[in-house]
């Protein structure tokens, strides 16, 4: 059951619509575009009338009259070219928020028809730092994880880890360059294995032959030759430690940690299906699939190399087979950015013309790039370099020391809880800063605001918990309980038709696959507390009543804000140490 306000208007306008016999498809209301006029607003007047070739006043006045007779309106009137314009009473949204107070999620509903859906997110490589588009990917499709299962689906993440391609041939090249064989694999860390990675990197980009032999010692690898396996695996475990790491870091988790390695099996059934089905062919040595049906041809899927290896192609179209064979996913969610637009394209037509997943809804989600302060150029340090994950967290841990004490100098706040708090925070900024832009847009890196206490920022959205939390504290030691929700001052009634939202902006979360609608709702929200907090005194408030209903709407505020927090992968801690007791 969801607790939205607009249910009860829309269905007095569902009867409405009947008794009238009008096009009830258009009986339902939206937020008002003008608060100053209205709660909610009825555009059906001038569709309907566009329909009948009517006056749509004069259908507006029509349905607004009948809507007069209904209990629960304050005021009715149709202004403009026909809009009807609805306020509820003071008491109606009261007892929804006193609802939304008693339900354990806060009033959000549930999606109708739960399904199975498998997110592929993050994505990083063996052996490559984590750069700031795995950090997006990870964020983001955390965020979705956490939207998808709160409305009842059944959600499996992977993180779907770079590991078969040709740089895994590429370092076990450089390796053995080095050492003359693969017996001291086993002592190298996540250090020196990057650091071959880069060193395999110049020299294949210099030199044609050493790009042959990465070739070939990769095509080997994953023939299963004995020593490059168990050097491979090696290589993969210090790779997946480090990354498990620093994903945990951002509170970014997975179910499965898959890789392209665990497709290699199925990557010979896929070859083999497309033969039977007569759908592959050989062409220069290699075995493709033709996309040049409809009117986008693409270039060919290339599922068997030259030199006998699969592709990124064949992995992923692999994968999809074993995540609807295995999983019985119904649906596949990609997290990227646009450079694999073209590659995901091709991978789904394949994977049609293959028919391994038939009725399984693909989907690739393209994200923006994160810029520097010029908004053109990818993000980088100071000095130019890549920015890799744990720079960035340091950073943001740097920028919230300045705004928190320092250890000792609050009671019971000694190195480690300092250290906790400071990392939630620098975390926070950090996600709330990715999450507030719409998914497809890039966004320019805010190297100065972006993990202030003010503004649109995480800190400024745990700051608004935390000083809720404290005021709920000192009540506590007062002895002053919650009670019925009581309306009167306009602050106070904004806030709960605020908060009435939230059932509908997490819906919209879910159906467009977008944080940024959650974060822009709780950043309203914090906003729209802060005028009720300034405006009405909690535990000042002129009788018990109004200072019981005061702490009622304060804490289900809270609880809200720490549930869309919760949703974007975002912590709350209890306090914030900064002047959160000011006031009350
Ligand atoms: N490892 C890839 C990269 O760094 C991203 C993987 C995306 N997921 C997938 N199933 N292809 O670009």
């Amino acid at each position: 059951m969801n607790l939205l306000l607009e249910n009860k208007i829309n269905a007095a306008l569902m009867d409405i619509f009947k008794k009238l016999d009008l096009n009830e498809q258009f009986a339902f209301v939206k937020v008002s575009d003008r608060p100053d006029l209205s709660d909610f607003q009825c555009n059906a007047a001038l569709a309907l009338a566009k329909i009948a070739h009517k006056n749509p006043r004069e259908i507006g006045t029509m349905i607004a009259d009948e809507l007069k007779k209904c209990d629960f309106c304050e005021s009715i009137s149709v202004d403009g070219p026909g809009f009807i314009n609805i306020k509820l009473k003071n008491e109606v949204i009261a007892q929804n928020a006193d609802k939304m107070a008693e339900d354990e999620r806060l009033g959000c509903g549930l999606v109708e028809n739960p399904h199975k859906v498998v997110l592929d997110y993050g994505g990083p490589n063996v052996a490559k730092t984590m750069h700031v588009g795995h950090l997006r990917s990870g964020v983001i499709g955390e965020s979705v994880s956490r939207i998808e299962r709160f409305v009842g689906n059944e959600v499996i993440s992977d993180v779907h880890l770079g590991d078969w391609g040709t740089p895994m041939g590429m370092i076990l090249a450089e390796i053995v360059r080095k050492d003359g064989n693969l017996n001291k694999v086993e002592t190298y860390d996540i250090v020196q294995i990057t650091e071959f990675y880069k060193q395999a990197n110049i020299r294949c980009k210099e030199d044609e032959s050493a790009r042959e032999t990465a070739r070939l010692i990769t095509a080997k690898l994953q023939d299963g030759d004995e020593l490059y396996y168990k050097a491979w695996q090696h290589l993969r475990g210090e790779s997946v430690k480090a990354i498990k790491d620093n994903y945990a870091r951002l509170d970014v988790n997975f179910d499965l940690w898959w890789g392209e390695s665990n497709a290699h099996e199925t990557c010979g059934k896929i070859v083999k299906i497309a033969r039977d089905k007569g759908i592959s062919e050989v062409d220069n040595g290699a075995e493709i699939i033709r996309l040049e049906e409809g009117n986008k041809p693409k270039p060919p899927v290339i599922l068997i190399k030259s030199d006998g290896g699969y592709t990124y192609h064949t992995t992923d179209i692999a994968t999809i087979k074993m995540r609807v064979d295995d999983l019985a996913t119904e649906e596949i969610v990609y997290f990227t950015d646009s450079r694999q637009t073209l590659h995901f394209e091709q991978v789904f037509e394949a994977a049609q013309k293959l028919e391994i997943a038939p009725n399984v809804k693909l989907q690739h989600i393209v994200f923006g790039t994160v810029n520097g302060a010029d908004g053109k150029k990818p993000f980088k340090t100071r000095d130019g370099g890549v920015m890799d994950l744990e720079t960035l967290i340091e950073m943001s841990k740097d920028k919230v020391r300045q705004s928190l004490p320092k250890a000792g100098e609050v009671e019971g706040y000694g190195e480690a809880e300092i250290e906790k708090l400071t990392s939630q925070i620098a975390v926070a900024a950090i996600k709330f800063q990715d999450l507030k832009n719409t998914i497809n847009s890039g966004y320019v890196f805010e190297l100065d605001d972006f993990a202030k206490f003010e503004g649109k920022t995480g800190p400024y959205i745990q700051y608004a918990i935390a000083r809720i939390n404290s005021v709920l504290r000192k009540a506590e030691t007062a002895g002053l309980k919650c009670g019925k929700i009581i309306l009167e001052a306009p602050e106070e009634r904004a806030l709960a038709l605020k908060l009435a939202q939230v059932h509908n902006v997490v819906m919209r979360a879910h159906s467009d696959k977008e944080p940024s609608i959650i974060a822009e709702y709780t950043y309203g929200l914090a906003q729209i507390f802060s005028t009720f907090y300034n405006a009405c005194p909690m535990m000042g408030a002129s009788t018990p009543q109004l200072a019981a209903s005061r702490l009622k709407l304060a804490k289900l505020t809270r609880d809200v804000l720490k549930l869309m927090l919760y949703l974007l992968g975002i912590e709350a801690p209890e306090v914030m140490l900064k002047a959160e007791n000011k006031g009350e």
